[in-house]
């Protein structure tokens, strides 16, 4: 069986933009796509291998432009489709390649179709594209099903009809300017189809799929059982539910991980197949149980799925190794690349999970280091090389939809997206010359790209320094293993402490514990994620919350 995807893939180093926060050129306080092409030095110099956008497609933007418009055009507050064709071909120009993102779960009822649906009665093609229903109830006025939003409040909205009456309900399982798409309808595949080819023309290299695991609905008229504590089990900030109950209710979802979802990533996947060159694509699809994910890289279908087991998880030794066998088994059986993500757009950023201030810093760091060892691709989310923390934002700056469709219950997603600070002199960190679309924090200074560059031992270095060893040794180098599982050879070591070994000469320890560790193993050095790390007589010391590489000739 030939492994998905070739080793320069299977290993890449992959960051994540997202366009509105990155760089603003024309004063407007919001990142564009002139600004991702005038800092794609700074990426190269970071010595990673691709660029994955998030959407700056025609948007209203309810939802950070994942409520798409127009699939096939440029929103113009990230600037026009010449100035996405010249970031396509700049990038290349320097050897970096770029994955666009793909939103095939909803359309924006700005989308010109929803406008149709509006427009057409009940019952017509145009209404077929979306899940539009009758309502229950004497007059129609109780939605079709129970179903709960992902974002909170109901799933269902419902329509005024042409003559002004209370018409019929559509579902969207986000925003209620997220409507979801009828995946039963042909012209949903035609035009999904048509946007692919559209990208890959224009020379984008891969897609992200977002929600790739919700286009296929089942028993759509039907009432769950307890639709409130499925959407409380679907969330991971949520951590009093039992977990007997979050996986009895997450091993049948209605609407995620249905069988249908599979067909249309074959039909997919020979559209991609069909050009020059590797093109890849990477599933974002949230299944329970997390084995079941293989399921969307078989070979015939998509290429890598992200793996969240990092993205929530504590800098435990026990944990972090139960979670690397876990991904690495369950990836060998179907020989795709394992994937590791520490944070993104929708995830609270790592410094702040792990506890905030210089502890939650130290363990990022570590964990960083862990995992930028680990066999497989990784992907950085801008702004985590610079181990900026969420900002503590005051609600009338929030814009993320789930702080209004929750009533303010949940903060929402916005903490993590504030702009990069690139050069403390000026107010703005030179993110913009107008007003940021998120305020920055003041105390961002020391944070900068270019003060973190000064400094030897900041977060930017030690990305630059493990990205570039990854990218160099033997052991870490890419590799196209059909068995990842293969790759790690656990060292035993004491509780609290996790080694490996990757052939042939790297070992790397990683000290989870509070406290500091002698470890009998010894070598030189290559990186540790702290000041302090000692060798004696064949033992290495690390200090708390320390992970370290060593380079070992047997
Ligand atoms: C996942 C995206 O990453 C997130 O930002 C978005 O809100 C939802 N999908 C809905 O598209
Ligand atoms: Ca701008």
């Amino acid at each position: 069986m030939t492994p998905q995807l070739s080793s320069w893939w299977r290993n890449a180093a992959i960051y994540q933009v997202y366009p509105r926060s990155f760089q603003d050129t024309n004063g407007d306080g919001e990142g564009d796509l002139q600004g991702v092409i005038s800092r794609l030095d700074y990426l190269k110099s970071l010595g990673i291998d691709a660029i994955w956008l998030s959407p700056f497609y025609t948007s209203p933007n309810n939802d950070g432009g994942y409520d798409v418009a127009n699939p096939r055009n440029v929103d113009p507050r990230f600037g026009t489709l010449s100035d996405a064709e010249e970031l396509i071909r700049a990038a290349h120009n320097k050897g970096l390649k770029i994955i666009v993102d793909i939103v095939p779960n909803h359309f924006s009822t700005e989308h010109e179709w929803f406008k149709e649906a509006l427009a057409d009665p009940p019952g017509s093609q145009a209404r077929s594209r979306f899940h539009f229903y009758d309502g229950r109830g004497e007059s129609g006025e109780i939605p079709p099903n129970n179903w709960c939003s992902i974002f909170g409040g109901p799933a269902w909205s419902r329509v005024t009809e042409s003559d002004g009456t209370a018409g019929q309900w559509y579902l969207h399982l986000f925003d209620s300017t997220q409507a979801d798409l009828n995946w039963e309808n042909s012209d949903v595949h035609e035009d999904f189809e048509k946007t692919l080819r559209f990208w890959l023309d224009k020379g984008v290299d891969g897609f992200r799929i977002d929600v790739a695991h919700g286009l296929a609905k089942e028993e759509i008229l039907k009432d769950h059982r307890d639709p409130e504590g499925l959407t409380r089990a679907l969330r991971l900030d949520v951590s009093d539910m039992p977990r007997h109950e979050r996986e009895s209710l997450l091993s049948d979802v209605p609407f995620f991980d249905r069988e249908g979802v599979h067909e249309i990533y074959r039909q997919w996947r020979k559209v991609f197949d069909s050009y020059p060159g590797e093109r890849m694509s990477v599933a974002e699809a949230w299944v329970h149980p997390s084995s079941r994910a293989t399921r969307y890289v078989r070979s015939d279908e998509l290429h890598q799925i992200f793996n969240f087991d990092f993205l929530i998880a504590e800098w435990s030794a026990e944990f972090l190794r139960s979670a690397i066998d876990k991904t690495l088994n369950e990836v060998s059986e179907v020989q795709a690349p394992p994937t590791w993500v520490l944070c993104n757009h929708d995830s609270p950023r790592l410094v702040s999970r792990l506890g905030g201030g210089d502890l939650g810093a130290k363990k990022a760091r570590a964990m960083a280091l862990l995992t930028h060892a680990l066999p497989g691709g990784i992907y950085i989310f801008q702004g985590e090389e610079l181990g900026l923390e969420d900002a503590n934002l005051p609600d009338e700056v929030r814009q993320d939809p789930v702080f209004f469709r929750t009533k303010g219950a949940d903060k929402g997603r916005d903490g993590a997206r504030v702009p990069i600070p690139w050069r403390a002199d000026d107010e703005n960190f030179r993110f913009t010359t107008g007003k940021p679309w998120l305020p920055m924090p003041p105390q961002w200074s020391e944070m900068s790209v270019e003060s973190q560059t000064q400094e030897s031992g900041s977060f930017l270095n030690l990305y630059r320094k493990s990205l570039s060893i990854r990218a160099k040794h033997p052991a870490l180098k890419q590799k196209n293993s059909i068995d990842v599982s293969l790759e790690i050879s656990w060292i035993p070591t004491q509780a609290g402490v996790l080694a490996f070994e990757r052939k042939p000469g790297f070992t790397l320890i990683a000290n989870c514990n509070d406290f500091s560790c002698d470890v009998e193993i010894s070598g030189e050095i290559l990186l540790a994620s702290q000041p302090g790390v000692t060798q004696k007589d064949g033992v290495t010391t690390l200090p708390a919350h320390t992970t370290c590489w060593i380079n070992r000739t047997p």
